[in-house]
């Protein structure tokens, strides 16, 4: 079995990826890498701002870029941006050594979580947001589901989503060395 040697989070905004990325990274002693974050960087503004001054598209060929660079690291938590796992193809193209994990939240569950944090998700600003976010979903779920294991976040803490996923991971047919779990 090739050993693990990094873990990527997959999942719809507001499902949780980047609390339970921290704190994935912090019990394994990885690094933990952020693609809006660094996409951010890259182009010196918010995600908002990236849709509504150079287009979605480009933030897409961004966010594609630096997620690939990501990945070529090693013993890393990635956090991707939800429409990134949403492309078919991307999940079952990775290798033995990379840990797909999508975090499962319902539309509710989500817009409960991203309140309050404008700036980030531009496809969840508007009046309907709750049947964008429905629509959204639905048409993503498909792509998602191909990760290794799925894990479902609603009433769960970040510390304890975390746990969930090490251990099983720790397990077969998963070969994340055991000892950091
Ligand atoms: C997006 C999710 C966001 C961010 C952008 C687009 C999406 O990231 O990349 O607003 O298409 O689902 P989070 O999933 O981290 O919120």
């Amino acid at each position: 079995m090739t050993p693990i040697r990094r873990i990527v989070l997959v999942g719809f905004m507001g499902s949780g990826k980047s609390s339970v990325g921290r704190e994935l990274a912090r019990r394994l002693g990885w690094a933990w890498r952020d693609t809006d974050e660094e996409v951010e960087r890259l182009e010196g503004m918010p995600v908002a701002e990236i849709f509504a001054r150079r287009g979605e598209a480009h933030f897409r060929e961004v966010e594609e870029r630096v997620t690939a660079e990501m990945l070529e690291m090693e013993d890393v938590v990635v956090g991707t941006g939800g429409g990134w796992g949403a492309v078919p193809g991307r999940l079952t193209s990775l290798g033995d050594d990379t840990a797909t994990v999508w975090l499962r939240v319902t539309p509710e569950g989500a817009l409960e979580r991203v309140r309050g944090e404008a700036g980030k998700r531009p496809l969840l600003d508007r009046p309907d947001a709750l049947e964008a976010a429905r629509a959204l979903l639905a048409e993503r779920e498909s792509a998602y589901r191909l990760a290794g294991i799925a894990v479902d976040t609603e009433g769960g803490d970040a510390a304890r989503v975390a746990e969930h996923v090490l251990t099983t991971l720790a397990g077969p047919p998963w070969n994340l060395n055991a000892e950091k779990v």
